[in-house]
């Protein structure tokens, strides 16, 4: 007896749990990806042919152009308006028999790649980025390759297109090869580049620039900056630097590099340690200083102008191989200037507009000058005034 009414009992169980996965099924819904433009069809569950359905899209009646062939709703040429949850109920007793989660997307086309290193030599890290959208979830496998042998990659754990590869040997000749394949529900694409190790050094900018007065000094201003944290060895590895400052008010930028190298041949030399390039531009306006010093860390700008607010950055280099990083955040600083202020009084004349001579000269260092003769000029003219003035006083 309790044996029977156990295995009733399971039999009633089992029967509970069919009945519940079948409605189950019938609810959950399922998606289906389709091509944008395509014409698609909807199955509802697995209804005969004959069977008769009404569908909903959202819960309300199908607006969309479309056709029924039995359980199957057809929507033609789709787009991205007939995203959205189908559901299917078998007439007449309006059964739920399906729901589908409708996409629309495109297959991935092709993605542009890029590699660089910021952490020479330990590794580098490739990211990508598809040209197109494909408005439904896509994946990417990455395969890199170097001396005919498959490298371990890693996925970055912040960048979804990012993925990152130690260098299994430094100073190889031997290229390597990424290949990025976009994978979705409805195609795959895949993009190869190929470069070698030196190419895609490209350190992070210099870190923690200042700038500050020099007490006394109307036209200096001490910049200093850190080797980018990144750089895992700067010892043996050491950078160069590339100074940038200008005027806030001005367009034009003052360089200054340091340990120039031979693809970037100083084109007049002013001094022992001093190069000057002037560069007219379009305008007629831009200009540039070379300075070549050792692998320092800082800078002392000695043609600044007096009050004025100047805006710098620093860009940072391998001293052998690879690009320029981008420029490093910028920062302002002011000439430290006399209380009170005499100068000022100078600010109609500009000064870029002195400097902006065509004749590649030796005379870098005069060019600042208008400014102060000026102000010397403007001192000379009031001092009677002021020495009388002293005199009342005393
Ligand atoms: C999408 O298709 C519908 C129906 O075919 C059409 O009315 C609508 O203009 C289309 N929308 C776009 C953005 O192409
Ligand atoms: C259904 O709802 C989704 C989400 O709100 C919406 O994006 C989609 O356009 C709707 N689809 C239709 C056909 O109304
Ligand atoms: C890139 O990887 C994909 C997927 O593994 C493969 O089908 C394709 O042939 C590869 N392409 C190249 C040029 O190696």
């Amino acid at each position: 007896m309790a044996n029977l009414v156990t295995s009733l009992c399971c039999v009633v169980l089992a029967a509970v749990v069919v009945a519940y996965a079948q409605r189950r099924s019938q609810l959950v819904a399922r998606n289906q990806y389709e091509r944008m433009g395509s014409d698609v069809t909807m199955q509802c569950g697995s209804l005969d042919n004959d069977a008769s359905v009404s569908w909903k899209v959202n819960g309300t009646d199908v607006k969309a152009q479309h056709r029924l062939e039995g359980p199957r709703l057809i929507l033609t040429q789709v787009n991205l308006s007939h995203n959205g949850l189908y559901s299917c109920f078998q007439n007449p007793h309006g059964e739920r028999r399906d729901t589908i989660f409708l996409h629309i997307g495109i297959p991935p086309r092709e993605l542009t790649v890029n590699c660089r290193s910021n952490t020479y030599p330990k590794g580098f890290y490739c990211s990508w980025h598809q040209l197109h959208a494909t408005y439904i979830p896509t994946t990417f496998e990455v395969d890199v390759q170097h001396d005919q042998r498959s490298l371990e990659v890693q996925k970055d754990s912040v960048h979804k297109n990012r993925c990152h590869v130690l260098f299994p040997e430094v100073f190889s000749s031997f290229p390597y090869k990424v290949n990025v394949t976009a994978v979705n529900a409805l195609g795959k694409a895949s993009t190869t580049i190929s470069f070698e190790e030196s190419s895609i050094v490209k350190p992070d900018p210099p870190e923690r620039v200042t700038a500050t007065p020099i007490r006394f000094n109307p036209r200096r201003l001490e910049v200093s900056w850190h080797s980018p944290s990144t750089w895992p060895d700067i010892d043996s590895f050491p950078l160069k630097y590339f100074l940038r400052y200008r005027p806030l008010i001005r367009e034009q930028w003052q360089h200054v590099w340091w340990k120039l190298s031979l693809d970037e041949p100083p084109q007049f030399v002013t001094g022992p340690k001093m190069v000057t390039t002037q560069q007219i531009s379009e305008s007629g306006k831009h200009w540039k200083t070379q300075v070549e010093l050792s692998d320092s860390t800082s800078h002392t700008i000695t043609d600044a102008y007096a009050g004025k607010e100047y805006i710098i950055q620093v860009a940072a280099k391998d001293t052998e191989i690879g690009t320029w990083s981008d420029w490093s955040v910028a920062v302002h600083a002011t000439p430290w200037i006399e209380d009170p202020l005499p100068i000022t009084s100078t600010t109609e004349v500009d000064p870029i507009e002195t400097t902006t001579s065509p004749i590649p000269s030796s005379n870098a260092p005069q060019k600042a000058e208008p400014p102060v003769g000026r102000a010397a000029r403007l001192l000379t003219f009031f001092s009677p005034l002021l020495l009388g003035m002293l005199l009342l006083f005393m």
